[in-house]
This record gives structure tokens, sequence and C-alpha cells, in this order.
């Protein structure tokens, strides 16, 4: 089999990685990709928003079967453009990846399906929203409706920080039509945890049960990032308690999409948060995580190429879908200045060495491989190094093992990640 792989970041790199060991992949196309995927894929320069460009190109190469990384493609309908061409691809079509598109038809659907989830009412003005605020409890939480590069979450401490969100996203419009709604939700607290499934358009089925790291500081302090590391499976959950998340935050939803119209097939990932009062959605993705790819895929016993097929067939039923019993985890490395103004062009060295370490895997992100072989940095995340053990804490020792002996100027990573495993564990 032919393959492309759409995208170019750290969870692109673990795909194509992953789906390069399948014994019915002979080669694999990565669109645009990075100096990772150079090792185990052919990058192609095709953007991820050129769905024309990429339609053309599976088109001319036969390709049987694509994969699509991040939400945007999908939210700009590649799926749809892919099957009206007659091609395999592997995701939602962009009316079901409003899942991830549009938080209004996300938390309606939560509703509509029973999904446990925090209360919120939809506005579509300023003045209401505004009005709304002045009598409600806080903390409170404003979410733009739609997409706003990972910014459009702000869980207000007063009134005057949610006073300030409003206008930022509905008055001076940040973010453009993403404002024209807002979602105004309750806060909730709670450890958070990321659920994964392959969905078949019926048949749902979890993956690990990972916990990532969003904040760019030790003990979970300062800014938000796109991820600085993860780890899976959680320890103290047992499979039982998965699968009952699974059933009634997953589960639902795909039912109803089901009976409604198109059924949703691809990865479906739910945010969660492990409240007091049990699971509570947070919110979908509609892809594969990053980074919790890069430890969920590691893991993952089965060929992926024949869990995907089983998906894009419709039969997921038909197969069994094995994870290894060990832990992974990964760490990122990130630039200088991340996650605000961001250097590249840093010189990165060591990679070699690193993945002598045994059960390591190191996938970039944020690199380009230089006209002379060099790699250097071109990107907020750089790198996430994995690694798999027995235990967590074997994991956890190796992966960081291996990210000492990579060096890069600049470079700053968690020294932390997993720190809940350990607390609890
Ligand atoms: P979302 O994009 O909806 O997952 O929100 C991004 C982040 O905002 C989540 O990972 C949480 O940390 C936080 N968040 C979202 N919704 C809530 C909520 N209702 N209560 C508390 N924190 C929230
Ligand atoms: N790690 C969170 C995400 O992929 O959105």
């Amino acid at each position: 089999m032919k393959i492309l792989v759409i995208g170019g970041g750290g969870r692109e790199h673990a795909i194509c990685w992953k789906l390069a060991q399948s014994k019915d992949v002979h080669k694999v196309y990565c669109a645009p990709g990075n100096a990772g995927t150079a090792a185990v894929a052919e990058n192609v320069d095709i953007a991820v928003t050129d769905i024309a460009g990429l339609v053309q190109f599976a088109q001319h190469q036969q390709i049987d079967l694509t994969v699509v990384g991040p939400e945007k493609p999908l939210i700009l309908g590649v799926v749809d453009a892919f099957e009206a061409a007659g091609l395999r691809i592997f995701g939602p079509t962009a009316e079901n990846a409003q899942l991830e598109g549009s938080k209004v038809f996300s938390k309606q659907l939560m509703k509509q399906a029973g999904v446990p989830t925090a209360s919120f009412e939809v506005f579509e003005t300023a003045p209401d929203a505004l009005a709304y605020l002045a009598a409600a409890t806080y903390p409170i939480v404003i979410k733009a409706d739609g997409d706003a590069a990972g910014k459009g979450v702000v869980v207000a401490a007063s009134l005057e920080e949610a006073q300030d969100a409003i206008t930022r996203i509905m008055v001076t419009r940040e973010f453009g039509a993403s404002g024209d709604k807002v979602v105004i939700e309750a806060c909730l607290n709670g450890p958070e945890a990321s659920l994964m499934a392959f969905v078949d358009g019926d048949t749902v089925v979890p993956m690990l049960l990972a916990q990532d790291h969003k904040r760019i500081g030790e003990g979970d302090t300062g800014p938000n990032t796109g991820g600085m590391g993860a780890y899976g499976p959680v320890p103290g959950i047992s499979q039982d308690e998965i699968n009952a998340m699974c059933d009634v935050i997953i589960k639902p939803v795909v039912r109803a999409i089901k009976s409604t119209g198109i059924p949703y097939r691809g990865v479906l990932f739910a945010g969660i948060m492990l409240t007091p009062d049990g699971p509570m959605c947070l919110e979908y993705n509609c892809r594969f995580g990053d980074p919790e790819t890069e430890i969920v895929l590691p893991l993952l016993e089965t060929d992926l190429v024949e869990v995907i097929n089983a998906c894009v067939d419709a039969r997921l039923d038909q197969i069994d879908v094995v994870f290894s019993r060990r832990s992974a985890v990964t760490v990122v490395l990130a630039a200088h200045g991340y996650p605000g103004a961001v250097r590249t062009g840093d010189v990165i060295s060591g990679l070699e060495d690193a993945v002598k370490l045994d059960a390591v895997a190191v996938f970039h992100a944020g690199t380009r491989l230089a006209e002379d072989g060099t790699v250097h940095s071109s990107g907020g995340r750089v790198l996430t190094v994995t690694s798999t053990g027995d235990s967590f804490e074997e994991a956890r020792e190796r992966a960081y093992a291996a990210l000492h002996r990579i060096h890069m100027d600049g470079g700053q990573f968690r020294r932390d990640i997993g720190w809940r495993a350990t607390q609890e564990g």
C-alpha cells in the first residue's frame, strides 16, 4: 500500500513511523512533513490546507489510503473532497469535524446526547453575554465558538476578567469570525485526561488513557502551550473506568451523529475532567492528540493500517485492537521563547545518540533538514522524546536519559512530566 499522511508535527511523525512498520505498507508520503518524517517517509511540499493540491497528489500517485493529522484540513473538508474523488481517507467529514470546529455545535450535541459536561449558555451578542455575566458566579469559563489557535478559552476568576474576555472575543474580534458566538459555562475542577478512540461510524474502541501537560512551567504553572509532554496509561485508573468514560462521553455522540447524519469515522478524542462528581467532557477533538499520539502509538500492538482500514470499511467490530501493558512517557523539547515569540534555526545535535537507548523514539515536530544534513529548529515545539518501559518510572527515566543526550541552544523542557503519576502511583 501507498499511504499519504497529512501534517508535519510530532503526531504525524509518530503516525508515519508506525505506518512504516506495517507489513502491508511499502511507501509513506508526508505532506508537508519535517526533518524526522523524512527518515520514514517521503516529504511532499503541499500545505495541509491545500485541499485541491492534496487530492491531486493522491490521484496522481495512486495513494491507497490517506491519514489526516491536524484538525484544520478536516474542518475544511479534506475528507469530503477525497471521498468525492473516490479516494480512501481516514477522518471525519467537515460536518462531523464541527465537533472540534465549533464549541457551540459540540456543547449542543453533548447536551442532546446526554454526555456529562459543564452547564452552559450560548450568546450571539456582546450585550447579552455581558448581561449574563453581571449576575453569574465566579470563576466562570468563556469559550469562543470557532478555532482560535488554542487561545479561545478563558477561565475567568472575576467579572472584570470575564468582561475583558467578551470584549476581546466579540467586540475587538481578536479571533475574527470564531468570536461570532460564545459559550459561557460553569467552571469544573479536577485533573484532566485525554481519551482517544477509534471510530468506524458505529463501533468505538478506546485507546489508552493519557495525561498531557499544557503549561510551560513545572508543577503546571505559567502560560498554556500546545503540550509539553504526556504519559499513559494513567496509573490508578482501571480499564473498567476507561470503558465507563467511553460509554458516557464518546459512544453517545457517535450514536447521535449516526442517527442524524453521516456516521463519524476517524479518531474521536475527548478532553475529560475527572471531577468529584465523575468524569465530565470538556471538549472533543476530531483527530489524534499531540503529544498523546507519541505515547499511544508506540504502545499499540495491532498493525495501525489494519485498525484504520477496519474503521474506513466500517468493520472495527471484527478486529482486536491490542495495546501493550507497558507504560510510555514523552517529553517535549521546545524552542527558546516558547510559547511566546520563538527563535528558530538552532542546530540540534545528539539525535543519533538518543535513539541508541533501548525503547526510545524521537519524534520531530518543528524541525527542518538543512542542505548540509544538519537538523535545525523551525517551530515552537521542536521534538518529542518518547520511551516505553515496564513501569511508568522506567519509561520516564529513559525518556529523560535520551533527552539529556540531545542538545539545542535555548531548548526548554519540563523535568516533571508525569508528576501526578508519581504522586498517586
Ligand atoms: P477546551 O479547549 O474546551 O478543552 O479548553 C481548554 C482548557 O481549558 C481545558 O483543557 C481546561 O484546562 C480548561 N477548561 C475548559 N473548560 C473548562 C471548564 N468548564 N472548567 C474548568 N476548566 C475548563
Ligand atoms: N494535546 C491536546 C490536543 O492535541 O489538542
